[in-house]
């Protein structure tokens, strides 16, 4: 079997229900559903002897040598994170605690499980770390999109966080000899997606008829992936990656966020008429985020070259299904919509003033 960490969260779900529905190797998902976490997103598995839910910390390392010693794991794959900048500029100490020490706690118990494997398991073992583009920081207009060897240049506390997270990882291999493999990718999208990200909260904050809060100018520029994109590139990874390399998954498709925004607004528009008129007048420029990396873009050349991936969804098929998605299922939204969403969403936007449009 494999062990998946944050298996209930946006891209570790749909990893699993991925993973389940192309194969039939067992799942240990060890997550500690945080507000993140939501076990709704792996109901389709309720009762399937192939999905093993554990809920538990990263960090702790007891339970991890006893989930290691009994399930004996032949990888691991690793997403479990706090992901949202906003909150990380916020309170940053939670970023550090499950990215960095989080993450150094399960190499500690990685290491010493694959020190107890027989020589085949061994040299079979690996762990995945799941990393983003965001490490390398912010490209200036009409730079080269990132390879594998741009510089580390993490802005925020989140970024910050990862890269120490993917440093660890490649010191417990070069250092120990830990069979490491690390993904950088761009930024995703699809179902369940957490509605404190843009892409959901454009969707579901249209629906509702609230206000569309695009930081700044919303010029800012990512390269979005649809997110069983990125789960069968970290399949391909896992199956075919060189030992201690890094691959870089994006979507070749870089957009601006108010271009984002106005294609979910068109949308909506179609599937989901408004009598009181089109979805693009709840628009709203407010206050920018500090620190705002304004583009990200990756070269996604060496997966492609190396193990032969390249995305299956298109931008326009990938939102359409999304925005599809999130219609389907008002249900999931209204229940993470919780009290502590609502916090959130106060925290952030409150101090927001709403800027003339730019
Ligand atoms: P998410 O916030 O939706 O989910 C994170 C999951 O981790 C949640 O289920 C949460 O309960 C769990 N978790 C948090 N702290 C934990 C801990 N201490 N112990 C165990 N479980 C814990 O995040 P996501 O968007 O699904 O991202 C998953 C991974 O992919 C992260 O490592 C993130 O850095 C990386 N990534 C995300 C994106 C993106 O666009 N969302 C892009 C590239 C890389
Ligand atoms: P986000 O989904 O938080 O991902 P990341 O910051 O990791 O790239 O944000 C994507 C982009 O959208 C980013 O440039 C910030 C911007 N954004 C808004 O303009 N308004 C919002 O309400 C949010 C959440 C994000």
């Amino acid at each position: 079997m494999i062990l998946v960490t944050g298996g209930a969260g946006f891209i570790g779900s749909n990893f699993v229900l991925d993973w389940l529905a192309a194969g039939d190797e067992p799942v240990l998902n060890l997550d500690a559903l945080t507000y993140a976490g939501n076990l709704r997103n792996l109901e389709s598995l309720t009762g399937d002897p192939r999905h093993v839910f554990v809920r538990g910390d990263i960090g702790d390392r007891a339970l991890l040598d006893s989930l290691l010693a009994r399930h004996r794991p032949r990888a691991i794959v690793h997403f479990a994170a706090e992901s949202h900048v906003d909150r990380s500029i916020h309170g940053p100490a939670e970023f550090m605690r499950t990215n960095v020490q989080g993450t150094f706690t399960l190499l500690e118990a990685s290491r010493a499980h694959w020190a107890t494997l027989p020589s085949g398991e061994r040299e079979a073992f690996r762990f995945h770390h799941v990393s983003t583009d965001e490490v390398y920081g912010s490209l200036a207009p009409g730079a080269p999109a990132f390879t594998e060897s741009h510089a580390y240049e993490p802005n925020s506390p989140y970024s910050a966080s990862k890269a120490a997270s993917d440093h660890l990882v490649r010191a417990w291999h070069h250092t120990y000899g830990l069979p490491v493999v690390t993904t950088n990718c761009s930024n995703n999208y699809g179902p369940y997606h957490f509605p404190e990200k843009l892409i959901p909260l454009m969707i579901v904050n249209a629906l509702a008829g609230k206000p569309l809060p695009v930081y700044g100018d919303g010029q800012q520029i990512r390269d979005w992936l649809y997110v069983s994109d990125h789960c069968s590139g970290i399949r391909a990874v896992l199956a075919g990656g060189q030992l201690g390399e890094t691959y870089n998954i994006g979507g070749w498709n870089e957009q601006a966020n108010i271009d984002i925004v106005r294609s979910i607004c068109t949308l909506l528009d179609e599937l989901r008429p408004d009598p009181a008129g089109p979805y693009e007048r709840l628009i709203t420029h407010v206050a920018d985020r500090p620190g705002h990396d304004r583009r990200y873009a990756i070269d996604a050349r060496k997966i492609e070259r190396e193990l032969g991936w390249r995305p299956a969804e298109t931008f326009q098929s990938g939102i359409r299904k999304t925005v599809q998605w999130y219609l389907d299922h008002a249900d999931w939204v209204a229940e993470v919509q919780s009290g502590g969403y609502r916090d959130w969403v106060e925290q952030n936007y409150a101090r927001r003033s709403p800027n003339a449009p730019r």
